[in-house]
């Protein structure tokens, strides 16, 4: 039988969510735990890194895992024509669970169908981010106490940015309303569009960052325009400070907003935003470490 992973956030529907989220809770509480001694996880990054790795790797060092892998496919035989299939059976030869971020769309759902153990998938291209999204449901349900009927606005590079894609789906079982801030150039695709349409999910588009996206928010998620998804650096310079959020831009928000981004950032949030008391990104990647060792023991069947 084929192991567990998490490739898509689509890949648990909402009890699962509802259970990861408890279990993160709980880890949140109590993060040292000798759960998966004995276990080895392998972090594949053939794309840069810092949180994402990081936190994985932080997670099972603090319930006495061991870790192997790279966080530069320099190093590795990748860099001497090693296929991604090769890899894949190898290392699962060598350890219980993979983490693998990389820049190919699919190339997750090709791991974990050639591999003997659960993948989890940490970015692929501009497809997916799952663990991201995990991470976001458990802050936002964190700040806003439900998850249920939120105004979510994103802002930034809504074509290629993995994060928003994976959390229009994630937040689709909860009767969100999306407000889609973004320059022509980097609109929301169609298929999410549809996605939102098929479910009765209403969303509004803006190419400004017009005071009614924000103010009618109850999750501010701002998005780093991504300069290595351009391979016209030109239109990447006519974009990257489209949008750039200044603490003075808060002044009628609704007192329950916060402000998320996956990081990391460049300019779009200004550092005058990070002493208001919305601003909650460095929590939120701090949830990181939570919400993915409640994912890590789901997929090996650790009890937490
Ligand atoms: N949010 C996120 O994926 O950050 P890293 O690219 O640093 O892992």
């Amino acid at each position: 039988m084929k192991p567990k992973s998490l490739v898509n956030i689509g890949d648990y529907g909402r009890d699962d969510i509802f259970r990861i989220l408890e279990s993160a809770a709980r880890f949140k509480q109590e993060s040292d735990r000798d759960l998966l001694r004995g276990k080895v996880c392998a972090t594949l990054f053939f794309e840069p890194s810092t949180r994402t790795r990081l936190s994985f790797e932080t997670a099972v060092s603090r319930l006495s895992g061991r870790i192997i892998g790279f966080s530069d496919s320099a190093t590795s035989s990748a860099a001497k024509g090693e296929s991604l299939k090769d890899t894949i059976v190898m290392v699962s030869n060598y350890a219980d669970l993979i983490v693998m971020r990389h820049h190919l769309e699919g190339s997750a759902r090709y791991a974990s169908e050639i591999s003997t153990v659960p993948v989890i998938n940490a970015g692929d291209g501009s497809n997916q981010h799952p663990t991201q999204t995990m991470l976001d449901l458990f802050t936002i349900y964190e700040t806003q106490g439900s998850l249920e009927n939120l105004t979510i606005t994103v802002v930034g590079d809504l074509k290629y940015g993995r994060t928003v894609h994976s959390l229009i789906q994630g937040m689709s079982y909860f009767n969100p309303t999306f407000n889609f801030v973004a320059p022509e150039e980097l609109h929301i695709p169609d298929k999410y569009k549809l996605f939102c349409d098929k479910r009765n999910i209403p969303y509004r588009e803006f190419t400004d960052f017009a005071p009614e996206a924000i103010n009618s928010a109850d999750i501010l998620y701002m998005t780093r325009v991504q300069k290595e998804r351009f391979t016209d650096l030109m239109e990447y310079e006519k974009v990257k400070n489209v949008y750039i959020l200044r603490d003075r831009m808060l002044a009628n928000s609704k007192e329950n907003l916060k402000v998320l981004h996956p990081l990391p950032r460049v300019n779009e949030v200004n550092q005058d935003v990070d002493a208001n008391p919305k601003a909650y990104y460095f929590e939120q990647a701090k949830n990181g470490m939570y919400t993915r060792q409640a994912i890590i023991c789901d997929l090996m069947g650790v009890e937490s």
